[in-house]
């Protein structure tokens, strides 16, 4: 019996994790900075949640849900994604009854039943930050900058913002018409996609790929915003511009999931396969009320990390060493091999990266051995260091060796 992943999962190796650890460290530092928490939310949530959060006549929750009947016979859904239950858990611990923005980040997997390929999985992992509590189009506009700071920071080069209105439900009601009477004529032209999307949620007919040609003159939402929409999109407008933020108006960008309102955003860039997207989000007013909390508005965006890390790779982005060791222990002989196992742990206690051999192998074998780990130092013990209680220290980068008592190793290296 041989044992694969799953279809549409990944392991990450060492070698790799560290550019996740980078990555995430990043997200951290960013939200510390504008001041969002983080939550940690169940992984699983009741099956409803998503249906009525993200929306029934989504991809999300027509074909992409991981849904089972638990032994107490619930229905559950692994998340395929981080807002329905930030939202949940915001109303459940009535978080409302704060007097500040709820302002809260979370990094992890999601869950989609989708065809995978470059960029596209079915556990793929997101940072995502949720604001709720305010109708501010300042506060669309910082999420947008922290979206835009975090691909900035990675080291990121290209990464376009594109923003658009989709307005109120009522709005969209308005212009679903307008649009529909401009797609009517083309119906049997259009993809199967389209003209099923024609019929469920017209909006999305305008996201098809290989349809574009097919929408040139077709009516733009944002012709049809009422004074209160357009005001809002203004204001997110001169907030981006007055931040420096660049930004790209998409007036066809409709996201995938059904609660946003107003403000819908996402980052672009070239280099992982057919996929263009690398995260995107949006404003939510009705979200809160929908799933029975009071109303509370809300805007958000969902970063897909293994698009952020694939563009990394594709873009040959530097990054930082974050493992390495600080110091190899090459130990001779018994006595020698006695003392490396208290010293490496004598020198961890006190804060140094130590390693050291665990197979009895020659000097040349355990040298190689720190080269591969990037030690810094190497200290070799032979027995007749021992007997004097000294260690032979060397700094690799400079070459030079010198010799040092045993008790002064952690001071020296520190
Ligand atoms: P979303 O556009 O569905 O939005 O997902 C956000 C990002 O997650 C995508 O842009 C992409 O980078 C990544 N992603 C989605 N599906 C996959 C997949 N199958 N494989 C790899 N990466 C994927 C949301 O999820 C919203 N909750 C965002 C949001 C938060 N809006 C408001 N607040």
């Amino acid at each position: 019996m041989k044992f694969q992943k799953s279809p549409g999962t990944q392991d990450i190796l060492p070698g790799v994790v560290e550019r996740w650890q980078f990555v995430e460290s990043k997200a951290r530092d960013i939200c510390s900075r504008f001041n969002f928490r983080e939550i940690r939310t169940p992984l699983f949530e009741s099956t409803e949640l998503f249906q009525r959060g993200v929306g029934e006549t989504t991809d999300i929750v027509e074909k992409e849900m991981y849904t089972f009947v638990d032994r107490g016979e619930r229905s559950l859904t692994l998340r395929p994604e981080g807002t329905a239950g930030v939202v949940r858990s915001y109303v459940e611990n009535k978080l409302f009854g704060d007097p500040d923005v709820s302002k809260l980040y979370y990094i992890g997997p999601m869950f989609r039943y989708e065809r995978a390929q470059a960029g596209r999985y079915r556990q793929f992992h997101q940072f995502g930050v949720e604001a709720i509590g305010s109708v501010d189009p300042a506060l669309d506009a910082e999420v947008i900058a922290l979206g835009y700071s975090f691909y900035t920071e990675v080291g990121l080069k290209g990464v376009r913002v594109e923003i658009n209105s989709v307005g109120t439900p009522a709005v969209r009601a308005a212009f679903r018409e307008r649009l529909l009477a401009f797609l009517e004529p083309k119906r049997e032209i259009l993809c199967k996609d389209c003209q099923s999307r024609m019929d469920r949620n017209p909006l999305r007919v305008l996201d098809c790929k290989t349809d574009q040609a097919h929408f040139e003159g077709a009516p733009s939402i944002l012709d049809s915003l009422d004074e209160e929409c357009t005001a809002h999109f203004d204001k997110v407008k001169q907030c981006l511009s007055d931040m420096g933020i660049p930004f790209e108006i998409n007036h066809r960008l409709v996201r995938g999931l059904d609660y946003y309102t107003h403000t819908a955003f996402e980052y672009k860039a070239e280099g992982i396969g057919a996929i263009d997207t690398v995260g995107g989000g949006g404003r939510y007013n009705g979200l809160v009320s929908d799933i029975g909390g009071p109303e509370q508005p809300g805007v958000g965006l969902g970063l897909g990390l293994e698009r952020t890390i694939l563009l990394l790779e594709h873009q040959k982005t530097e990054l930082p060493n974050l493992h390495g060791i600080d110091v190899y222990i090459v130990a001779l002989g018994e006595a020698a091999d006695r003392e490396a196992t208290k010293l490496v742990y004598e020198l961890r206690r006190q804060g140094i990266r130590a390693e050291r051999d665990y197979q009895g192998r020659k000097m040349k074998a355990q040298l190689k051995s720190a080269d591969r780990l990037g030690a810094r130092f190497t200290a070799i013990l032979g027995d007749d260091e021992l007997a004097r209680g000294e260690i032979a220290l060397k700094d690799m980068a400079q070459g030079e060796q010198r010799i040092v008592a045993i008790s002064a190793l952690a001071g020296e290296l520190k």
